[in-house]
């Protein structure tokens, strides 16, 4: 079966602390949570979740590597480049006023082109045709905004599939190399194609537009109204109409589950409507989750099985 890798150029520790009250002063924090996260490790922890091996990739501060040693598992390979520095960290300080997080960033660790070119060069060592490689999320400071594009073209000489997942200066420059699938949100698309997108017809328009290019699939993510999914014969929107009555968590990290989902589908060789299916069944059940990406395998079950296809054919 083909291997699944994801790669995250910039990982993050992610911190939530929890408080009382926010105010200046002395403040006790009630809990604090610390994941080592970044996108592509978001992803990786969605597949392994649903009980599939994956390898994940990217760069790491040397002085951040304890932090992420415990990914670790039997189903989980994190085999992450070293490079001089820290890895940023994502702080959210959380009080009872669920709608008003304080979100603090930290600069992390730059990269040079040696370093860039080391991980492309391990990236192709580790993948065969038929593979899976999710590229995900931002550059860190120094990589080439060609960094994902040389990825792309390097896999698709071997015919190895990648999923891109980005936004940012590089996007446009990484979908001109034409990975095999993208999914950006509606800002990302609309980014992308230039001009605001503020109805379905108008998103399927700009996601045909980039399957005329030569993209296989484009993955547009509509937050809660689900996504719209196109291909060359297909075009369709996918959503959970009905979410299970439990509390919601939070929505960080629901694309991420959503590209681990769509990776496990395609990797089984599932149809395309199965692949949606598993797609928005693992970003909704990720709703339910405190960590990102992880998600409860029998509430991926359930949910899957309320997921709503509409055909947009006639819109
Ligand atoms: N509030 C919500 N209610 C129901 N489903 C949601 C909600 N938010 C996200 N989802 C599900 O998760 C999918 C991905 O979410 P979204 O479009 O917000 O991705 P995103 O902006 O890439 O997120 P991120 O990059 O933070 O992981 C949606 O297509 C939908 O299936
Ligand atoms: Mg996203």
């Amino acid at each position: 079966m083909a291997n699944l890798f994801t790669v995250t150029p910039h990982t993050a520790i992610d911190q939530i602390i929890t408080l009382e009250q926010l105010h200046a002063g002395n403040l006790t924090a009630n809990t604090i949570q610390h994941y080592a996260a970044g996108k592509g490790v978001n992803v990786a922890k969605t597949i392994t979740a649903m009980k599939t091996p994956v390898t994940t990739l990217g760069f790491i501060g040397q002085q951040s590597r304890a932090s992420f040693q415990p990914l670790n598992s039997t189903l989980l390979t994190a085999d992450f480049s070293n490079v001089p520095g820290l890895t940023r960290y994502n702080i959210t300080l959380q009080t009872a006023a669920i709608d008003q997080e304080t979100h603090i960033r930290t600069p992390g660790f730059a990269v040079t082109e040696t370093d860039s070119l080391a991980l492309i060069h391990k990236i192709n060592r580790h993948t065969q045709p038929g593979d899976i490689i999710i590229l995900s999320g931002s550059l860190p400071r120094g990589a080439s905004t060609h960094f994902y594009a040389d990825i792309i073209t390097h896999c698709r000489h071997k015919s190895a599939r990648v999923f891109l997942d980005t936004s940012g200066p590089n996007m446009a420059t990484s979908v001109q190399a034409l990975p095999f699938l993208i999914k950006p949100n509606v800002a990302e698309m609309e980014a992308l194609i230039g001009h605001r997108l503020t109805t379905n017809r108008a998103i399927l328009n700009a996601a045909q537009y980039f399957i005329r290019q030569g993209v296989e699939v484009v993955i547009v993510s509509l937050g809660k109204n689900g996504i719209i999914a196109v291909t060359q014969t297909e075009a369709l929107l996918a959503y959970c109409d009905k979410l299970p009555s439990q509390k919601l968590i939070t929505t960080v990290g629901c694309g991420d589950a959503l590209v681990g989902g769509l990776a496990l589908a395609y990797q089984q060789n599932k149809s395309f409507a199965e692949a949606l299916k598993l797609g928005i069944a693992c970003a909704t059940a990720n709703l339910f989750s405190q960590e990102p990406g992880m998600v409860a395998p029998p509430l991926v079950d359930e949910i899957k099985s309320t997921v709503k296809l509409d055909s947009l054919k006639n819109l």
